[in-house]
Parts: structure tokens; C-alpha cells; sequence
């Protein structure tokens, strides 16, 4: 997608490094950072240089090929590759990524590791890419569809946390349709969640729909109910972390009140992914799905720019409280109007996800806890 009007990837190799955009610094600064070691690819990954589902299990690939440079033995490989995944527990394109690449290496031999390593994250990374523009086709229908009930008239789209191209390798999913829709000439405004704790929508998404020209505008976390009450939200899109077999959604914390609130005023309420988010081997996300817990500092403390131009963080909580930062939430299934994959969109029930994913779904399911 566009910044400052030029095309850009989130990640891609530069010389011997990852060249990725350093997402801590924006929207203030546009700033590249190298990686060159598996140590730095971990570190970028949970400090959230980088961060979005895709975007996480794009970095991991490309670090599993820092991995195949650095490793003398399949034991070194397969402990930098544990140490990748350990990085963040909710996302499963993290761990997905990973176990893509070791059993790739694993096919090719040892000796052949490193430009099995690369072939793999490339192809990793491309299909991230082509995999988010089919959801913005899929999901380009259903605008389409909202639009053609109210000629004229604007559709307004609400969204949570950052699932844009920043999340991605390229398009983002839940922002796919909406880009789709801005470039097919239908009139689209997005209300964006700020999302805190980390502002992802206030800081990312909000910046790279300026960035594409597409009319938004930001809003508290807690405003979503009260315009939904009022007509003033079409639809809901969200981005997903992990989805089970079943379709309940992991997502940025929040979301859940958010589902709630449109299951409430009739507001259908969608979830985008590639297939690479399902988890195959849940079915209960609530029980099932690791929530990450961050450090209390993110709740505590938010950065912000200074009129004068100085990036400063400032303590927003009464000294000496203390505060929890559960970093996602889980949506149940029932609550979701559909999902939109690159397979096309179905309902967030169990036959119609299987249905559409065949021989992938087969794979060791975890005994549910009812
Ligand atoms: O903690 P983050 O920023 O990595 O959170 C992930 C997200 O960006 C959101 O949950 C998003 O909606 C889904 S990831 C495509």
C-alpha cells in the first residue's frame, strides 16, 4: 500500500537483513529497520516492531531463514525456532509460520536448509499478500451489497485494533474491503477505535487510511454502542489473531464488547483472515486460546507528540495503582455475522469453515472441555 504516495511492503529483504517498518515509531516517524539475527527478528517481534497476525508469521518465516544461517545442527534449529515462537502466545500465524519452515527443511535435508528457508518465507510472505487481496474481493461483495440498500449515502464501517496492511504483508484484512470498496468508487467512512491500550487504531490504522485517502475518523473505545444505537454504524470488520475450527475469534481486547453491541442494535458484525489465523486443533476459543498478558506499562503510560514535535511519554494512572493489560478477548461464535477468508466468506460455524478448508482441517483436534 501507499505512503507518501510510493508502494510499500511490510517486511522484505534488504542485502542479508529483514528490512522491516519499524511500527513503534509511527504514525510520528516512517522509520526501516534491518534485521539480522533470529535474536533481533524475537526481539522486534515482542517489543512490536512488528505486530498483526500476518505480519507476525511473515517476520517469523524470514527469521527462521536468520535461523537455517545460523544453525550447525537440526537441535540448534529447532531451539531458535522455539525461541521465535515463545515471542507472543495468541497470534497462530507465529507458530503456523514456524512449523511451515521446519517441516519444509525437513523435507529438502539439513544440508539445504537455508534456501529451503528462503523459498519457504518468501512464499509465506506472497501468499499473506494475495491471501488479503482476496478477502478485500470477497469482502469488497458485502459493501457492495450494504451500499445498493442505501444509494447514495455513505457506508460507514466500524473497526477495531489495527488489522490494516500494517498487520499484514500487504492490503490487511479487515481493511481489504474497505480499500476495495474506496477504489471501486463506493462512498466508505470508517469509524476507528482508538484500541487502547497500545492505540493501534488511533496511531495505525488511522494513519494508513490517510495514507490511501479513505475518509475515517477516530474514536474512543467506548463510542462504538452509542453510534450503533443511532444508525450510524453499516457494518463491523475486525482482523483475528486465531480462530478456531468453530469460529470463535481471538482478537485485540475489546472486540468482544464490540460484537455485543451490534448483535444488540442488529449491525452485522464480520471477522476477516487468511487461513493461515485458524487454529485447527480448537474448538472452544474461550477455554482454548492463550490471551497474552503485556506489561502494565502500556496501560499506565501512553506516548504522544508534543505540539512542539516531541515524541514523550507521559503517566496517564494515578501513582502507585496497579493495572492489568490483557492484550485480546474472545468473540463466541454465535455473535459473528460471518468470516471472510481468501476463500470466500461463510458463517462462523464449524461445517461451513471445514467446508471451505477440506484435508487442512484434519489435523490432531484438542479434546474439548465442556
Ligand atoms: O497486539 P497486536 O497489535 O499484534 O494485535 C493484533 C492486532 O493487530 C489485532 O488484534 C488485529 O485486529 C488482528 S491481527 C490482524
Amino acid at each position: 500500500m501507499l505512503v507518501s504516495g510510493t508502494p510499500y511492503r511490510t517486511i522484505w529483504l534488504h542485502d542479508k537483513a529483514v528490512r522491516i517498518i519499524d511500527q513503534r515509531r509511527l504514525p510520528w516517524t516512517f522509520d526501516l529497520l534491518d534485521l539480522h539475527t533470529t535474536a533481533e527478528v524475537a526481539e522486534a517481534i515482542r517489543d512490536m516492531a512488528v505486530r498483526g497476525a500476518g505480519l507476525i508469521g511473515a517476520t517469523a518465516g524470514y527469521g527462521m531463514w536468520l535461523a537455517a544461517q545460523e544453525a550447525t545442527s537440526p537441535d540448534e534449529l529447532q531451539s531458535l525456532a522455539d525461541s521465535l515462537i515463545r515471542t507472543r502466545p495468541t497470534a497462530v500465524n507465529l507458530s503456523w509460520a514456524v512449523h511451515r519452515q521446519l517441516a519444509a527443511i525437513q523435507a529438502a535435508g539439513f544440508e539445504n536448509r537455508v534456501a529451503t528457508a528462503l523459498a519457504t518465507a518468501q512464499a509465506i510472505a506472497d501468499e499473506d499478500a494475495a491471501a488479503c487481496a482476496a478477502i478485500g474481493r470477497h469482502g469488497l461483495a458485502i459493501i457492495r451489497d450494504i451500499a445498493a440498500r442505501k444509494p447514495g449515502q455513505t457506508v460507514n464501517i466500524l473497526t477495531h485494533c489495527n488489522a490494516g496492511w500494517l498487520a499484514f504483508v500487504d492490503h490487511g484484512s479487515a481493511t481489504a474491503p474497505i480499500y476495495a470498496a474506496h477504489a471501486a468508487g463506493i462512498p466508505v467512512h470508517v469509524w476507528v477505535d482508538e484500541t487502547r491500550p497500545r492505540n493501534q487504531g488511533a496511531r495505525l490504522t488511522a494513519w494508513e487510511l490517510a495514507q490511501q485517502g479513505v475518509p475515517h475518523t477516530v474514536i474512543a473505545d467506548n463510542t462504538g454502542g452509542h453510534l450503533m444505537q443511532h444508525g450510524q454504524v453499516d457494518l463491523v470488520i475486525t482482523g483475528a489473531d486465531r480462530v478456531t475450527r468453530s469460529g470463535d475469534v481471538a482478537n485485540k481486547i475489546g472486540t468482544y464488547l464490540k460484537a455485543l453491541a451490534a448483535r444488540d442494535n442488529g449491525v452485522p458484525f464480520y471477522v476477516a483472515l487468511p487461513s493461515s489465523t485458524f487454529d485447527w486443533t480448537l474448538r472452544d476459543g474461550v477455554q482454548g486460546i492463550p490471551i497474552e498478558q503485556r506489561g502494565d506499562d502500556e496501560v499506565t503510560h501512553m506516548e504522544g507528540i508534543t505540539t512542539g514535535g516531541t515524541v514523550e511519554t507521559l503517566r496517564i494512572v494515578s501513582p502507585g495503582s496497579p493495572a492489568a493489560n490483557y492484550a485480546f478477548d474472545v468473540t463466541p461464535a454465535r455473535l459473528i455475522t460471518g468470516l471472510i477468508t481468501e476463500r470466500g466468506a461463510c458463517p462462523a460455524e464449524e461445517p461451513a469453515i471445514c467446508g471451505l478448508h477440506g484435508q487442512e482441517t484434519a489435523q490432531h483436534l484438542t479434546p474439548s472441555i465442556s
